[in-house]
């Protein structure tokens, strides 16, 4: 048995924690200032402390901690930049900011796009040239030395990679990204740290305090007993989720690899220490938080510790604790789970409007894949309209076709029953054989990654581009291949740029890069197959594009500049019209309704590399009266009352 000491579940009696060093007295604020605080504490307070309540409510005493939480918010909004202070009052007068349709987010890696921090803001021209108002900074926080899981294991929270740069270089990049109307987002890792962390470090001599906030057993029995419902994340290279420390003599919850510890979030002071942290950095200029790994936040016996209630409360009350101290930043969730688990980060119930204000819509990149595999959009159809609600409050998903990780292909048993003629797993191997490009006939060239012989479960890797056909194409010298694989992408993020949400670009995919085998070659690097699609940017093939040169890369940059652009001019896009998904009963084509206040715009997309026609009367259309198609803005000519698409074809209808 695990003794007390270990805490591997919740504690019965309150405990006296050994309290840290008293921060410096903070910066008296102004009667202004005071009253503005004041009326936010006011204002969050109640949806902040009940869902601390339910959480710690039974362990600790809430008058202490709420006067503690107050201590802190008040301390960092008083140390808060007045500029970040300016920002804070515009997005409080209009929280929906980020719902316009204005907005379009790029994501990379700080050294594969620009070299160092300092060397960003060069590349402004060129993101604003694409339309770019958001950057997703992959992990820039200081990682243990070695393999970091790609940055996700950070030893330390208050100071940037020193490969990157210095905070201060942050700040520099941050005030200047501000200027240009781009917010910066960041990765913040609050499910574990790297077992280099301070506070692991001192765990690891035995100091009480840090040792409660990981989750450490002094034998197997309860690691085993929660083995039981676990599942594997790493099943490759990190095989289990609890690793024995023979110096310390522990087990060590660790989810993901060895070297990064789950912290325990059954323990205030870790939800304090966290949002100290993000307090810290939204000081420093950051926007939006990218709360990494968050479904992994609560353990329960007995079940795969993956969603539980009390994430949404603690995601709950972290969002609202910045809502106090600064509320022009935003949260991100990122919960790579299946939809009906999914839906729940964007707030519902109780926590609607009040959890994270984004959240990955990885069932829609998933669906994206599948159909393009199968060329039938009928799952994808199903799925969409099954789980997802047509909008939520102060909240939407971040779009996407390609990000730094893997694709898991998250398509279930009982949504294949519902559909008929395909299985879960007979569904996932195809899905998996066809983007290795094992399976007949498949335009792909990715890799498997993560088999897991207990449930035959295998994920992907690779490139848009490479997934998409490009690669295979060029090598090939196959012309109309390329045009498919370019038109594939375009579809893509034509589809992301309309569904609702933020759409994000991952660096490169706006022109095509291809797989990148490069990180074979370092020790560091090798063992994770995504590095595979995380390439360097091609700054060569940009500087191409401004002379003029044709090609795949000149025309997916073009043709993804012209949506976002068009994206931008079209009211309905805005994430706030609700998304109502359309059974237009035609097996290949995808279709939504976007009904804004005015009219509405209808969009729909052609998964194949055929021409399809959908009838007018399937997409809730009158083709007898006139319409604009809004990415080409040419006038549609229905024929026979259906609308053509030609391979892989996407159109954005609006009456006029
Ligand atoms: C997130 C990241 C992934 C990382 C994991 C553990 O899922 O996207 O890259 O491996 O968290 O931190």
């Amino acid at each position: 048995m695990a003794t007390a000491e270990t805490a591997p579940t919740r504690p019965k009696t309150p405990r006296a924690r050994k309290a840290k060093p008293k921060p410096a007295a903070a910066r008296p604020l102004d009667p202004a200032e005071s009253q503005i605080f004041d009326l936010r504490w006011q204002r969050s307070a109640p949806h902040l402390l009940g869902p601390l309540a339910r959480i710690y409510g039974e362990v600790t005493d809430m008058d202490a901690l709420s006067a503690r939480l107050r201590d802190l918010l008040e301390r960092y909004w008083a140390e808060r930049p007045a500029d970040l202070k300016a920002l804070d009052l515009e997005r409080d007068l209009n929280p929906d900011w980020f719902l316009d349709q204005s907005m379009v987010g790029y994501v990379f890696y700080i050294d594969r796009f620009a070299g160092t921090l300092r060397d960003v803001p060069a590349h402004i021209p060129y993101l604003k040239d694409l339309g770019v108002t958001y950057v997703h900074f992959m992990p820039c926080l200081k990682p243990r030395p070695g393999d970091s899981d790609g940055g996700y294991a950070v030893a330390d929270y208050r100071e940037i990679d020193p490969r990157y740069g210095t905070m201060a270089d942050f700040e520099a990049v941050a005030a200047e990204m501000r200027k240009a109307g781009i917010s910066i987002c960041i990765d913040l890792v609050l499910s574990h740290t790297a077992k280099e962390h301070e506070s692991a470090e001192k765990a690891r001599a035995g100091d009480a305090y840090s040792r409660d906030l990981y989750r450490m057993f002094d034998d197997d029995t309860m690691p085993k007993l929660y083995e039981r419902s676990l599942l594997e994340i790493f099943p490759d290279q990190a095989p289990g989720n609890f690793t024995w420390y023979p110096d310390i003599g522990k087990w060590v919850w660790t989810t993901f690899n060895e070297f990064q510890w789950d912290l325990n979030w059954e323990n205030p002071e870790v939800f304090l220490n966290t949002l100290e942290t993000i307090l810290y950095l939204a000081n420093r200029g950051v926007e939006v938080f990218r709360l990494d790994a968050v479904a992994f936040l609560w353990k329960q016996m007995g079940t795969i510790c993956q969603n539980l209630p009390q994430v949404h409360d603690l995601l709950q009350a972290l969002r609202q604790a910045t809502r106090v101290a600064c509320p022009g930043v935003i949260h991100k969730a990122e919960a790579i789970v299946g939809p009906a688990d999914l839906v729940p980060y964007l707030g519902q119930g109780r926590h609607a409007g009040r959890e994270s204000n984004l959240a990955y819509h990885n069932n829609l990149m998933v669906q994206y894949w599948s159909s393009l595999a199968s060329g039938d959009t009928r799952l994808m159809t199903h799925v969409m309209r099954k789980y997802f609600p047509e909008g939520f409050r102060n909240a939407c998903f971040a779009t996407y076709i390609r990000c730094h990780d893997d694709i898991g292909w998250a398509i279930t048993e009982e949504d294949c029953a519902e559909l008929g003629g395909i299985t879960g797993p007979g569904h996932r191997t195809f899905l998996a054989n066809f983007y290795n490009g094992s399976f007949p006939g498949s335009f792909a060239r990715g890799a498997d990654f993560q088999y897991n012989p207990l449930t035959g479960d295998r994920r992907t890797n690779g490139s848009f581009a490479s997934l998409a056909g490009l690669e295979a194409a060029l090598a090939a010298s196959d012309v109309h291949g390329v045009d498919l694989a370019v038109n594939r992408i375009l579809m893509g993020h034509a589809l992301i740029a309309s569904f609702g949400g933020i759409p994000l670009i991952y660096m490169g995919d706006e022109i095509g890069l291809l797989n990148d085998h490069g990180y074979r070659d370092d020790p560091d690097l090798a063992a994770d197959g995504r590095w595979m699609h995380r390439p360097f940017m091609d700054w060569d093939a940009v500087a191409r594009l401004s002379h003029g040169e044709a090609g795949p890369a000149a025309w997916i940059h073009a043709g993804t500049r012209h949506i976002l652009d068009r994206r931008k001019a079209t009211p309905e896009l805005a994430s706030w019209v609700p998304t109502r998904i359309l059974d237009t009963g035609h097996p290949h084509v995808f279709a939504f309704a976007r009904p804004a206040d005015e009219r509405t715009l209808t969009a729909a997309f052609n998964f194949t590399g055929q021409h399809q026609t959908v009838a007018a009367a399937a997409l809730g259309i009158d083709p007898h009266l006139a319409f604009e198609e809004v990415i080409t803005g040419r006038p549609v000519a229905f024929h026979g009352g259906g609308l053509h698409l030609p391979p892989y074809g996407r159109a954005w209808l609006v009456p006029v």
